[in-house]
């Protein structure tokens, strides 16, 4: 109560300053690194903007980033604008971009969902899928990183697998978590389901279709522990907003362990909306699993698929775990990351230990306490991405309406 006159007397003096600008902008705000304005460096992460900025909301249909921010007292912030790679944390970036940082767009594709991408180091294949309408979950892609320039070709593993949403490698075999599932695709009965490929056949074969009789309800993306092999898999509502499957969701969203081995299933975490991205820290010690629940629908069985909409406030977040007991206990959930751009959908770590997530327009690259030191941009939403090449120092990313490439000093971790 005593404090109340001072209040307004303060307010009063902020009435006084309106016109003035906020001391601590560090300028410039932007400037070029040294590439020719491919690469950027925002100076104090832009920390303190001078008014009036003003980003505006992204929706279903169009997406506004960091880019977006309009401030006509900031004109350094057009150099944005034409950046492939925006560094924030000017030491550890550049180090990380290394000395010839090159990020070159290889192909205009549809504006589907494009997922699940697994490289195939031994047939050098990158195989990734398209998820429609309209053109249809068959056929996937597979680029043939064998040719120069590469190749973008149509592919079906016999049988075929519907809608590839996740994809890893593991004991030499490819293994898929299909997202969609009806009683004749390609042919065949298909339901929610981890699938393997053997990429010297390409035949795929069924590991997992169903919790005690229920189906899953997308099997959006997975992560093998990297001692224990367990698959570690992410269960949202997706296909169901998005008509990939015909039969309202049954469980709730949840993310799991899956010991191939025995065949059981074990529930790790059923408390974020939507769990999308998953992986693990290289020493399997740490868990980092997305919530996308910014972009939902509603379940109605009578109604159908509705769609999903985006909104600002929801979830929009990477989450870490800690891995103990041998890979059995997930526990200590901690939030670790707030997108800045649309929702945190594909998620990978690095050999170095480095987070990557697809959000929007590109992808962000934080350390392992969730400092921002990288984001790649792009003009297309990404929505995952895959290390390539002998040494995994080729970073390929998809999503709506692009697939791009990236050559730096971030590697991808051994699968195998
Ligand atoms: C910048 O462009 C100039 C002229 O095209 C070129 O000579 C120079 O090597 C480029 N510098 C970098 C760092 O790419
Ligand atoms: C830019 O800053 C000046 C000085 O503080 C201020 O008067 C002006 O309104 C600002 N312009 C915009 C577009 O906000
Ligand atoms: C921000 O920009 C949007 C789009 O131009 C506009 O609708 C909104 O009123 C602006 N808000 C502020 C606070 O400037
Ligand atoms: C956001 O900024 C980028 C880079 O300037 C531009 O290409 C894009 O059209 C802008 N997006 C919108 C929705 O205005
Ligand atoms: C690449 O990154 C590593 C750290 O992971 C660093 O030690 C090395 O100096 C970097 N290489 C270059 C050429 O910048
Ligand atoms: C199953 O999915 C395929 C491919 O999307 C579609 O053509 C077919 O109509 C679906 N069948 C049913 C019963 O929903
Ligand atoms: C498997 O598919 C890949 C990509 O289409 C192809 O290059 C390869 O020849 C196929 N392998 C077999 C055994 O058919
Ligand atoms: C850890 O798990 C793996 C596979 O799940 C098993 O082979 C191994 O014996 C376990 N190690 C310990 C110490 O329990
Ligand atoms: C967005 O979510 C908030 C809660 O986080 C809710 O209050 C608001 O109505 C939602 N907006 C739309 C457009 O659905
Ligand atoms: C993105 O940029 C590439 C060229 O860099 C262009 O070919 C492509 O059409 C653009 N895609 C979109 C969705 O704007
Ligand atoms: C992989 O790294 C080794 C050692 O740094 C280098 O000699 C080789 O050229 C690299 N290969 C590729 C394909 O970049």
């Amino acid at each position: 109560m005593k404090n109340l006159p001072r209040l307004l007397s303060l307010s009063c003096v902020a009435t006084v300053w309106a016109q003035v600008q906020p001391f601590g902008v560090t300028r410039p705000i932007v400037e070029d690194c040294g590439f020719n304005g491919t690469v950027v460096c925002v100076n104090k992460y832009a920390a303190v903007l001078p008014y009036h900025f003003n980003r505006s909301i992204s929706n279903s249909k169009v997406d506004y980033d960091f880019r977006n921010t309009s401030d006509q007292n900031a004109t350094t912030l057009d150099l944005l604008d034409t950046a492939n790679f925006v560094v924030f944390d000017r030491q550890r970036g550049l180090q990380y971009l290394g000395p010839n940082p090159s990020y070159e767009f290889m192909f205009a594709v549809s504006p589907a969902v494009h997922e699940a991408p697994v490289y195939a180091p031994k047939q050098n294949l990158l195989f990734l899928s398209q998820l429609a309408p309209p053109t249809g979950q068959l056929p996937q892609l597979v680029v043939d990183l064998n040719q120069n320039p590469p190749t973008l070709n149509e592919y079906l593993p016999n049988p075929p697998i519907y809608a590839p949403n996740g994809g890893t490698f593991r004991n030499g075999l490819i293994i898929f978590g299909a997202s969609g599932g009806n009683d004749s695709l390609g042919g065949i009965e298909q339901r929610i389901s981890i699938r393997t490929v053997d990429p010297a056949t390409n035949s795929s074969t069924v590991l997992l279709n169903n919790y005690f009789g229920f189906y899953f309800n997308t099997i959006d993306d997975l992560s093998i522990h990297p001692t224990t092999k367990d698959i570690f898999f992410t269960d949202p509502y997706y296909s169901w907003y998005n008509g990939l499957t015909d039969t309202a969701p049954q469980l709730p969203a949840a993310s799991y362990r899956f010991d191939p081995e025995t065949g059981a299933v074990f529930l790790i975490d059923d408390s974020l909306e939507e769990p999308n991205g998953i992986a693990f820290s290289p020493d399997g010690k740490t868990l980092y699993i997305s919530d996308t629940g910014a972009v939902s629908g509603t379940i109605d069985p009578r109604l159908g698929s509705q769609g999903a909409t985006f909104n600002t406030t929801g979830k929009r977040t990477i989450y870490a775990f800690d891995v103990t007991s041998n890979g059995t206990r997930v526990s200590n959930k901690r939030a670790f990351y707030l997108a800045q751009d649309w929702v945190p959908d594909g998620l990978k770590v690095s050999r170095e230990g480095l987070v990557l997530t697809g959000s929007g327009h590109g992808v962000d690259i934080l350390d392992d306490v969730g400092q921002l030191l990288i984001r790649i941009q792009t003009n297309y939403t990404v929505q995952n991405f895959a290390w390539t090449g002998q040494n995994l120092s080729t970073l390929w990313m998809m999503g709506n309406n692009g697939i791009s490439r990236v050559q730096f000093n971030i590697t991808g971790q051994t699968l195998t």
